[in-house]
């Protein structure tokens, strides 16, 4: 193994970031405090939403978001498999039916175009619950799905873990939530920004953002207007008007998350050129199939996925990933569609001969190392290293 391992993803953490951080860790409110508000307030003013409200991970704001649109058993999710078990989870938990749609092959997305096809099985109750991906950071059509419902009930919760600073065709950001009720954010480390473990959740509609408030904190409410009690209320008085857990966020993950916000555009911009340098080697390059580049000027990056033809190199994903790792390189596999999980094997049946973009995505994918502090030289090293380890001669 080599003493300088590059990982798939990394966070890169300077010295502001560190002051911030401590300097909050000194303060009289460690958690809860003003800094998350402000953290908060920057996320939403940043994505051009009104309002947006911090949890201690993405998942969770996942969770909450499933909570406050009320998600239940006769509630269907149209969302893709290509994506990390929360999304479908989240909603799964919540009683809703995933109904899987199958990818672009260009960009891995959910097909859009497929939607629509997708809520046209006859029901008697029950809404649609949309959560598309904006999967490795490529902003997928919002409006396009908007457009393509025809119950008003519909909900569209955008799943933008991998998408702070990605734009949409017209050029208003991931976030603004101009097509959508609500948007997630992560902050874990291999995400464009970190606060270690966090997320984020924006909309512009007061009372999701007051319910989103009140499950982070055990279904508590402080607002004196909203109490269901009208007499006895003295300073100090709350209800707890549900059940839910304590999600909060603390002051030093906020003073991170503020900290990092301030390198979020010299971020973008750095993983923006570290993938035209791998585009520009992987070029034409047999056996090697590359994403679609249509909406690069507007994506900020979170991973950069190859397709392999690993059959035609005579060789298999496992050797290559074995192989690299030996070279002292990390890859990962975005992803195992969530079908494929015993769990929801167990729960949806054997899915995989209805997903064929899915399945051949599947079995070529390869995602390259991404991150900040990643140098140009050692894109050209891995990809020198993979070409090597794939008997491809350019
Ligand atoms: C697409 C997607 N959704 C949801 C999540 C959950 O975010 P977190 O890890 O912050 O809980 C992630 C992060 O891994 C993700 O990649």
């Amino acid at each position: 193994m080599h003493d300088e391992f590059i990982p798939y993803a990394q966070q890169s953490i300077s010295e502001a970031d560190q002051r911030s951080v401590s300097e909050a860790i000194a303060n009289t409110h460690i958690t809860r405090g003003p800094l998350v508000e402000k953290f908060e307030q920057r996320i939403a003013d940043y994505c051009g939403a009104s309002y947006a409200v911090a949890f201690n991970s993405g998942s969770t704001a996942l969770l909450a978001a499933c909570h406050v649109a009320k998600i239940n058993r006769f509630d269907r999710l149209i969302s893709t498999p290509n994506t990390f078990v929360a999304t479908i989870g989240s909603a799964v938990q919540y009683g809703a039916t995933p109904i899987f749609v199958d990818l672009d092959p260009h960009t891995a997305n959910l097909d859009v175009t497929q939607i629509a096809n997708a809520m046209e099985k006859p029901h008697s109750r029950g809404r649609h619950i949309i959560m598309p991906v904006h999967f490795a950071g490529v902003p997928i059509d919002v409006s396009a799905i908007n457009n393509s419902l025809k119950d008003p009930d519909s909900i569209i919760i955008e799943d933008a873990a991998h998408a702070l600073g990605s734009c949409y065709t017209d050029g208003s950001r991931v976030g603004c939530c101009a097509n959508s009720q609500m948007t997630m954010f992560s902050f874990h480390p291999a995400k464009t920004i970190t606060t270690g473990e966090g997320g984020m959740i924006t909309t512009n509609d007061k009372n999701l953002y007051e319910a989103l408030q009140r499950f982070r904190n055990n279904g508590i409410e402080r607002t004196p207007s909203n109490f269901e009690e009208k007499k006895n209320v003295y300073s100090g008085f709350y209800e707890v008007q549900e059940l839910t857990n304590n999600y909060n966020f603390t002051e030093f993950q906020a003073a991170l998350g503020l900290s990092q916000m301030d390198r979020l555009d010299v971020f973008i911009e750095k993983r923006r050129k570290l993938v035209a340098a791998y585009r520009k080697l992987l070029k034409n390059v047999p056996y090697i199939t590359l994403m679609s580049d249509v909406g690069d000027h507007r994506t900020a990056y979170h991973l950069f996925v190859i397709q392999i033809d690993y059959f035609a190199c005579k060789t298999t994903r496992e050797k290559v990933i074995l192989a690299l790792q030996m070279e002292g390189i990390g890859t990962q596999v975005h992803y195992i569609p969530v079908y494929r999980h015993p769990y929801f094997r167990r729960t949806c049946g054997d899915l995989r001969s209805y997903f064929p973009v899915t399945e051949k995505y599947y079995a070529a994918a390869l995602s390259l190392p991404l991150y900040y502090d990643l140098g140009f030289e050692q894109i050209e090293m891995i990809v020198k290293k993979l070409l090597k380890i794939l008997k491809i001669k350019k």
